[in-house]
């Protein structure tokens, strides 16, 4: 079976395990730096895979040597927001941590692909990719399935339909100015605009880029993390299972979309490989600029992390 380490076992972490373990799709390391839970938390989730019938083992650990040869590196650790903080406020904090991961996972597991999950997203892949040394294929980050399902929810509570009926596409970076494109996101085929009106549309809209801030204020302590983690999931799936799947993912741009140097949400094939190609959409002139300030927003915490 395929072994796929997850950095960080709290919630995002170990619920990501959970969902990768249920389903089959590879051995799981869960690595923290506190001890004892990462061991508590898997095997926890190894005595409930008798009950659901899966054959996948979870070892929790704090010793990197465990997650020699894993196939794909899923980096949760860091810090989450508090209400009232960006996720741009957790960049000090969260670099360090980040670093550190992806230096003492890739001496073990050369061959792997990084998942980058830890906020701020974007500048986050970046600093993975820089620091790795690794081609763009390798490093991708999870922001835009999660984003997408958020807006799926709301579509689907507002048009009582099935969210498999439902597409939405939010590309951008993982922040309040993300960008939905409600233009190219529909209901079976039908445009999101024939279906609801202007006003109904825009509150979702607004709804999706302060998702995760809504979450944080319900749950006063930590983030979202069913959503995140079923998303990274996915994302472990389409890479495993060389599904050449397209997703929203964070990707290192060289061109796409006007814009190069930056990590950034787009549509992403994955396989095997990791990212196999960046699909490009024909955008409209007010959607061009809604990603353009994006991107800007993107770039300048990215260059305040000073590295090259
Ligand atoms: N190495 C390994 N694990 C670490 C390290 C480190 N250097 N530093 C912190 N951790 C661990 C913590 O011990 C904790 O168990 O990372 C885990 C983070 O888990 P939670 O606090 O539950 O946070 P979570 O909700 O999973 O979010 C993690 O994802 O959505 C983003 O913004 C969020 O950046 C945050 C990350």
């Amino acid at each position: 079976m395929a072994k796929v380490t997850i950095i960080g076992a709290g919630q995002t972490g170990a619920t990501t395990a959970h969902w990768l373990a249920q389903r089959e799709f590879a051995d799981v390391v869960l690595i923290d730096i506190v001890e004892g839970m990462p061991q508590g938390k898997a095997l926890d989730l190894s005595e409930a895979m008798p009950v659901i019938g899966s054959d996948a083992k979870v070892l929790g650990t704090n010793d990197y040597a465990d997650t020699a040869g894993s196939d794909i590196v899923v980096i949760t650790a860091g810090l989450p927001r508090k209400p009232g903080m960006s996720r741009d406020d957790l960049l000090a904090a969260n670099s360090k941590i980040v670093r550190n991961s992806v230096e003492k996972s890739l001496d073990v597991s050369p061959d792997t692909i990084f998942i980058i999950l830890t906020n701020p997203l974007d500048p986050m892949a970046y600093l993975a990719m820089k620091v790795s040394g690794l081609p763009r294929e390798r490093v991708v980050g999870q922001a835009g399935i999660l984003d997408s399902a958020r807006m799926r929810t709301f579509v689907a509570m507002e048009l009582g339909v099935s969210v498999q009926n439902i597409d939405c596409y939010v590309l951008g970076g993982h922040g309040d100015d993300m960008v939905p494109l409600t233009r190219h996101s529909n209901v079976a085929g039908v445009p999101l605009n024939k279906m609801l009106s202007a006003d109904k549309l825009g509150a979702i809209v607004e709804r999706t880029r302060k998702g995760g801030g809504e979450i944080v204020g319900l749950l006063k302590t930590g983030s979202a993390f069913y959503a995140p983690s079923a998303a990274l999931a996915q994302m472990v799936e389409a890479i495993l299972l060389d599904r050449h799947l397209i997703l929203p993912t964070s990707a290192y741009l060289e061109g796409e979309y006007g814009h190069e140097g930056i990590f950034f949400g787009v549509p992403v094939q994955l396989g095997r490989i990791g990212l196999e190609k960046i699909i490009e959409y024909d955008l409209n002139a007010e959607e061009q600029s809604e990603l353009d300030r994006s991107a800007n927003h993107v770039r300048e915490v990215i260059e305040s992390l000073g590295i090259e």
